[in-house]
């Protein structure tokens, strides 16, 4: 504590990869680097910006989720820099309709993403929020939810987006990993309470697919 307040606050990662971006000027790819685990032993075959946005594999993922159920409704919990919603968007203005509802509880990264998506030809199609996504409210049903805030919330997220979600609709659970444990927990919990069925996709830091069990038909 002592020394915290000799030497400043430690700079938040989400911070330090905005600044580093920035000083850049262009997104760079390369392998993805999180640890190899037992589904997923060879991350270096992905590609990622950085540490934080969804693998670059997982954005095409989701591009192509969008325009294979052609949901009305996309939520997303933690914008970041807003690549991930500029690829959901990509696939809502395919598409035609639609909308994405985004959140972003950080002042300074809510306004890092807010410039990206406005230089974008995108804006139109994103809501963005600079709320959290347990308090922020979410109007009629929701058609694709994904869930890529902070890890140890995503299940109270997930618990409190249920009810809203249509039932043939998906939810994705970004860092599902065995390695990153949290989210993967979180995801086998809801399905043993019986709430959602789950599906493990074996990508580098994991990613659950799953659909709420209540009103499927
Ligand atoms: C892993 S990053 C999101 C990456 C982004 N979805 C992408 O793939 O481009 C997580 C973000 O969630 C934000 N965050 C964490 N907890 C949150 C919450 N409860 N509500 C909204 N945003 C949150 C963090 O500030 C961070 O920017």
């Amino acid at each position: 504590m002592k020394l915290k307040y000799l030497f400043g606050r430690k700079e938040k990662n989400e911070h330090k990869i905005i600044r580093q971006a920035a000083r850049r000027g262009a997104d760079l790819l390369q392998p993805e680097y999180h640890r190899p685990t037992p589904e997923c032993p060879n991350p270096e075959r992905w590609s990622m910006y950085d540490s934080m946005t969804a693998e670059v594999e997982v954005l095409e993922f989701l591009r192509c989720l969008v325009t294979t159920i052609k949901p009305r409704l996309v939520v997303e919990t933690g914008t970041f820099m807003g690549i991930s919603t500029l690829w959901l968007a990509e696939g809502l203005k395919h598409n035609g309709f639609g909308r994405i509802v985004t959140c972003e509880f950080d002042p300074a990264v809510f306004a890092s993403a807010r410039q990206r998506i406005a230089a974008s030809d995108l804006e139109h199609w994103i809501e963005m929020r600079n709320e959290s996504s347990l308090e922020t409210r979410i109007e009629g049903d929701i058609d694709l939810l994904f869930s890529d805030s902070d890890m140890p919330v995503r299940e109270q997220e997930v618990r409190r987006f249920l009810p809203q979600m249509n039932p043939a609709g998906l939810i994705l659970m970004h860092d599902a990993s065995s390695h990153l444990k949290v989210v993967r927990e979180a995801a086998l919990k809801l399905e043993r309470e019986g709430l959602i069925s789950v599906v493990l996709l074996p990508t580098p830091r994991g990613l659950v697919v799953a659909q709420k069990r209540a009103g499927r038909k």
